[in-house]
């Protein structure tokens, strides 16, 4: 049975870079908390910097709290307590329409579970994030198209979801999460449908988004994603740790059992 990695607790801790300067985060979550009814839990004073041009894995077991703190930087889910600081400017408790300007401005965001329109084609799906900022005609039909290339899917732009595979489903997600260049991009187990060599696709694709400029946070239970990522931590119970690697790979290819009760 794997140890539970739970080393060097980063929770309610500040990052050095916090206090800005050269390497300043990007997006922060500082001292964020999260309930949800009935004892369920979010996120438990955390804490987390995310530097441009970095690529950072949240791992830890079903339920520990991952998608919580991806919809809270993304500004999809308001924390009960704490702050969220984006390029120098607080970004929680902002009003619904400031919220969604910085979102569909700023940030992207493949969601758990692909989000795609059903009645509209790759192509459309992906111009739905350009329409959001005013961007139509040729030229979003262009800048859509140039995206469903980088994902290898410029073949299949004028197909449903409905006739795509599951690999590519997540891909046309990734295309329009990445159409507008945004500075953060938060990606919810983007690998979890996919075969191994579209799995490894993807990763790439994430990591040059992040090469690119971005700051990449994604939501894995991936072990590949560990090979590809500058930061790994690790969640339990909505707090957040930075384990080791040996021990994260090793809880990762041994899989969750050995968690359970831990
Ligand atoms: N909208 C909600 N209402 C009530 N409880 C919620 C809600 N969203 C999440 N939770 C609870 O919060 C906890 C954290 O959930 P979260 O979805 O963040 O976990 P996760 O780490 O992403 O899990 P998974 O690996 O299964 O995707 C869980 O106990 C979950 O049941
Ligand atoms: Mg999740």
């Amino acid at each position: 049975m794997p140890a539970v990695p739970d080393e060097s607790i980063v929770s309610g801790a500040l990052p050095a870079e916090a206090v800005g300067g050269p390497g300043a985060p990007l997006v922060e979550l500082r001292h964020v908390s999260k309930r949800f009814g009935q004892g369920a839990v979010g996120a438990v004073d955390v804490s987390l910097g995310f530097q441009a041009g970095r690529m950072v894995a949240l791992f830890g077991p079903s339920g520990s709290g991952k998608t919580t703190v991806l919809h809270m930087l993304g500004l999809l889910l308001p924390p009960d307590e704490g702050e969220i600081w984006l390029d120098g400017r607080r970004v929680d408790g902002l009003a619904e329409r400031a919220s969604a300007a910085v979102r569909r401005q700023s940030l992207g965001f493949v969601f758990q579970s692909f989000g795609l329109v059903p009645l509209l084609t790759a192509e459309e799906n992906v111009m739905v994030a350009l329409r959001l900022l005013n961007i139509g005609g040729d030229r979003a039909r262009e800048k859509a198209r140039a995206a469903l290339e980088i994902v290898d899917l410029g073949r299949r732009a004028g197909h449903r979801p409905a006739e795509m595979s599951g690999g590519e489903q997540q891909r046309v997600a990734l295309a329009r999460a990445l159409v507008h260049s945004p500075k953060v991009l938060m990606a919810d187990e983007p690998t979890g449908e996919l075969d191994t060599a579209t799995g490894a696709y993807v990763l790439d694709l994430l990591r040059r988004t992040a090469r690119n400029g971005a700051a990449v946070v994604l939501a894995t239970h991936d072990p590949a994603a560990l090979e590809v990522v500058d930061t790994a931590y690790f969640m339990r119970d909505g707090t957040v740790h930075e384990p080791d690697r040996a021990e994260l790979e090793l809880w990762l290819t041994e899989g969750e059992g050995g968690l359970a009760g831990a």
